[in-house]
């Protein structure tokens, strides 16, 4: 029997995750949003793409979840974005609400799935999806990491003119201005890139890497997705495969890193049921400042939702 994957919110990551879903052939996929009609449209597109790219997996699209039931991994992409003269608090509140719904809905028809958060604030997120599946930490994690490391890499392939194959990095923390470049552990074909561009370059190079996000809104006027929604199937493919892939996502930590109770980008091993372990690397005492100050960024968002979930 093929694997079942469903993805939460029709609009553009999650629409995008679908496309490439089905191009890589992996799992048969489901696309639900709360909008009538969107997320069977977007679905039966997909499907008639099959014959002509040549994948044979099933898309189907629902409002509700009964056509979900049993997925091996779900993604949640449904959310708002933030508008104007919305408050970080606003978007907060409206998010967390969305994500807590849907995740109970997923825990119920799927109980043994995977979850994997999109939805921003992310590590925020992934605390709401935790609580609400009440399911064990390592099937529920948040992709930023990967993305975040896409960009880094990307950057750094931009400059020296090179295959971005061959250009390794990747980037700690929240996701957000305060996330972790990690340059120390970044090489190219090998080569630490310290030994490759100059310090002033890599300052600037780490910089566009923390506004990455930033510079596609202020060009597209909307939220990147073509790079998120690549960055989720490589995690997805990391599970349903098997992989144990390493790579950066938002993960549970329970004292790794100095860090408890909080979701953070760090490395790990993901896999078949999730993440296998926390791979805990030496930082100096710099990056483990770095990483600090952004957990706390994640614990002050982590707080604001008590805080709105006791005023509501
Ligand atoms: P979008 O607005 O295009 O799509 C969101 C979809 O969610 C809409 O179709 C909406 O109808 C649906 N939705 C809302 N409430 C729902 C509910 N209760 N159940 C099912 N569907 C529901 O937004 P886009 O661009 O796809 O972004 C989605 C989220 O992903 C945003 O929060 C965005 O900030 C975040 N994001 C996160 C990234 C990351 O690296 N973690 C990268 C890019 C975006
Ligand atoms: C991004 O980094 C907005 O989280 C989204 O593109």
């Amino acid at each position: 029997m093929r694997s079942k994957v469903t993805v939460v919110g029709a609009g553009m990551v999650g629409a995008t995750t679908a496309q490439y879903l089905a191009q890589r052939n992996i799992a048969d996929v489901v696309l639900v949003d709360i909008v009538e009609n969107l997320p069977q449209g977007k679905a039966l597109d997909l499907a008639e793409a099959g014959p002509v790219i040549g994948y044979g997996v099933s898309v189907t699209g629902a409002n509700d979840y009964e056509a979900t039931a049993g997925s091996d991994v779900v993604v949640i992409t449904s959310g708002s974005p933030r508008k104007p003269g919305m408050s970080r608090d606003d978007l907060l509140r409206v998010n967390m609400n969305i994500v807590r719904s849907v995740t109970e809905q997923v825990a119920k028809h799927s109980p043994d799935c995977v979850i994997i958060v999109v939805t921003n604030p992310l590590d925020a997120m992934c605390h709401v999806a935790l609580q609400a599946s009440g399911f064990p930490a390592n099937r529920v994690l948040g992709q930023a990491g990967v993305l975040d490391s896409a960009r880094f890499r990307a950057f750094i392939a931009m400059e020296l003119d090179v295959s971005p194959k061959d250009v390794n990095a990747f980037v700690l923390g929240g996701h957000g201005d305060t996330m972790v470049p990690l340059t120390r552990y970044s090489s190219v074909g090998g080569i630490p890139i310290d030994q490759l561009i100059s310090a002033e370059r890599i300052a600037s190079i780490v910089q566009r890497t923390r506004d990455g996000g930033g510079e596609i809104v202020k060009l597209l006027g909307t939220s990147a997705y073509y790079a998120p929604a690549a960055s989720v199937v490589d995690m997805v493919e990391a599970v349903l495969l098997d992989q144990n892939r390493v790579i950066a996502c938002s993960a549970h930590l329970g004292g790794e890193f100095g860090l408890k109770d909080l979701y953070v980008g760090v490395p790990v091993k993901l896999g078949a049921g999730g993440i296998k372990s926390v791979i805990e690397i030496d930082l100096t005492d710099d990056e483990r400042s770095a990483l600090q100050h952004s957990a706390n960024a994640v614990t002050e968002l982590v707080a604001a939702m008590e805080r709105l979930q006791q005023e509501a």
